[in-house]
């Protein structure tokens, strides 16, 4: 049996989820609370963890520990690192990098944890497929893309920034918990999806972009998660 953990940074990322869903059990760990219930007649359990990847990684340890989920999806929002994607469009992760890790002067690749041999953390298949089918068929109209989401402890909002990301790591968006949702997830053995809205473009109309845009796009991140459980 299935049980899938939700992770959404900020209030907005899972308040729509949370009114579908009535509270069968809650439980506070690390100031974070846990709702466990029935969303859509699946078990999840939704969790609000806060900005940043410490508060992102500790909340996948909870939810490994304490609830046995069997899958972590995350959900929110994003800024855009790439041309083709519009505001309110959908990223959904192929994998996840840290744009902010660097072990380079000890010869590490930049981004690379040591001790992996590997940049990026790999998303799970059959989740990627089950956010793109979601997302066709509740969001028609928003172009969604599978591709490479970085995450860093930084709101981006300039160019020369979001330049280097692009330059150094190729990925579609730019966010703050999703790379350490992947490792944690990773370190656990579950199976991980980062789904994320672009809410801005990651450059100098960020700053205005992110507050007028930020609500709209983590709803249609919502809508795809409450319809891809479905089918985990
Ligand atoms: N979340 C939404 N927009 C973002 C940005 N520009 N940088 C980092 N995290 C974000």
């Amino acid at each position: 049996m299935s049980k899938i953990g939700i992770i959404g940074a900020m209030e907005l990322e899972v308040a729509a989820l949370k009114k579908q869903m009535p509270c069968e059990n809650k439980l506070t760990c690390a100031g974070m609370e846990f709702w466990e219930g029935k969303l859509n007649d699946v078990s999840v359990v939704i969790v609000q963890s806060g900005i940043g990847k410490v508060l992102a990684g500790i909340c996948v340890q909870i939810l490994a520990d304490k609830f046995q989920v069997t899958h972590v999806i995350n959900t929110g929002v994003a800024g855009s690192l790439n041309a083709s994607l519009d505001i309110g469009d959908i990223v959904v992760s192929q994998d996840a990098v840290y744009h902010d890790f660097d072990v380079t002067k000890l010869g590490y690749a930049p981004g690379q944890v040591p001790g992996r041999d590997t940049v990026s953390f790999a998303a799970d298949p059959a989740l990627i497929a089950a956010a793109v089918e979601s997302c066709e068929r509740v969001n028609p109209d928003i172009q969604c893309v599978v591709g490479r989401v970085t995450s860093g402890d930084q709101f981006i909002s300039d160019q020369e920034t979001k330049e280097r990301i692009i330059r150094m790591f190729g990925g579609f968006c730019a966010e703050m918990e999703g790379c350490a949702i992947a490792q944690a997830a990773t370190a656990n053995g579950i199976p991980f999806v980062i789904i994320r809205a672009i809410s801005d473009k990651a450059d100098d109309s960020a700053q205005m972009d992110y507050p007028a845009f930020e609500k709209a796009a983590a709803h249609h991140s919502a809508l795809l998660v409450a319809d891809m459980v479905k089918m985990i």
